[in-house]
């Protein structure tokens, strides 16, 4: 199933119960700037705006960064490309947390002084003057809930923030749970956005987070949907990957990713990936959009080839029966308790 980003039109949908729309796959910009392990640059400037022209040609909006991707070059390059666009049209989605400054305990995590530095930050990188949602990149277990949500809260009145969100936190719904009721009580803006890792390998949030969300009816907008580039078909069971690959550069990736039981599911996705006439990658993503309380996932690609297959996945159509198939291929944590 190949198309150019022209063919493709990505839809609306609602993001949760906040008033917006995201379009139905987010952008992903983890890797703008990004540095491997061995040295090389993942995405440069030119192939950045390269993968933004495929998306809004493909009818995307919504652009998922964070403050410290590729060290504020993502959200730099972000801004230098919205300067000649309507940057009404877009959704930004930006995210703190991870520690800034070397020795400095106070420019990690999510304490008021933290937050308001890094939102004035992110915002001049920007250049804009409001994101439409900031996330907690991780909780912050040192900063009580109050002050964060008080923080927060603070943004939003002041419209430098649109929505809240918490991404990760898994499977720790109940940190969410509690900080949104403090926020309720108080008559503050409460998280209305999760973003977890979930895609057919990962499925730790399958249980209390998914159900939360659901209940909740909170977006849930799922990262490393194609469990970074495992789910593409691209490694296979032979001991002797090439040298370039992330298999050589990530004992982590290799170790979480290549294992006997994800290559069985592999096995399942290529036979519906045959059945449908698509690509494994658009199928993963086409099982993951299936899935009930999931929002949108985020597509990462490293070329506008990887960005245009992914994208496509969008009007795929898969049957119950290889919806089942394919969730079945590999049990959640919490199916069958
Ligand atoms: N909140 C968080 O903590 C968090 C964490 C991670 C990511 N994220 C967000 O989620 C986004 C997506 O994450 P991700 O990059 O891990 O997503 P992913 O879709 O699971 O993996 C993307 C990688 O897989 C490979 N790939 C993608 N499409 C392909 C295709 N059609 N054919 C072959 N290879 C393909 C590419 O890497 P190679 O070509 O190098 O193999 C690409 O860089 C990020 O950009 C970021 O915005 C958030």
């Amino acid at each position: 199933m190949t198309r150019s980003p022209e063919e493709i039109d990505l839809e609306f949908v609602p993001l949760g119960r906040t008033g917006i729309r995201t379009s139905e796959l987010q952008l992903g910009t983890w890797r703008f700037g990004r540095t491997t392990e061995a040295g090389n640059t993942e995405i440069d400037e030119a192939r950045a705006h390269e993968l933004l022209d495929a998306y809004e040609a493909a009818g995307g909006r919504y652009i998922d960064t964070a403050d410290v991707y590729g060290g504020g070059a993502s959200e730099e390059w972000i801004g230098d490309w919205l300067e000649e666009r309507d940057r009404e049209r877009y959704t930004i989605a930006s995210k703190i947390y991870w520690q800034i400054r070397d020795g400095d305990p106070n420019s990690v995590g999510t304490n008021r002084k933290n937050i308001r530095h890094r939102v004035d930050a992110l915002l001049d990188r920007l250049g804009t003057e409001y994101v439409d949602v900031l996330y907690i990149h991780r909780w912050d277990d040192e900063t009580p809930a109050r002050e964060l949500m008080k923080t927060l809260n603070g943004l939003v009145e002041s419209g430098t923030v649109h929505y809240l969100g918490a991404s990760t936190m898994r499977p720790n719904a109940w940190k969410v749970a509690r900080a949104n009721a403090i926020a309720r009580a108080e008559g503050w803006e409460p998280f209305t956005v999760l973003q977890p890792r979930y895609n057919l390998v990962d499925r730790e949030i399958e249980g209390d987070y998914l159900e939360f969300a659901r209940q909740r009816n909170l977006a849930l907008c799922p990262w490393s949907p194609l469990g970074q580039g495992f789910l593409t078909g691209k490694y296979d069971r032979a001991e002797d990957l090439p040298e370039d690959s992330r298999v050589a550069e990530s004992s982590r990736f290799r170790d979480s990713y290549l294992t006997a039981e994800n290559f069985d599911l592999h096995d399942v996705l290529d036979d519906v990936a045959d059945e449908v006439d698509a690509s494994s990658a658009q199928v993963a993503l086409a099982w993951l959009s299936h899935r009930e309380g999931v929002t949108a996932p985020i597509v990462g690609a490293r070329t506008v080839e990887q960005l245009t297959e992914n994208l496509a996945a969008a009007t795929l159509d898969l049957s119950d029966e290889q919806v089942e198939r394919l969730t079945a291929a590999k049990a959640g944590p919490y199916d069958g308790l």
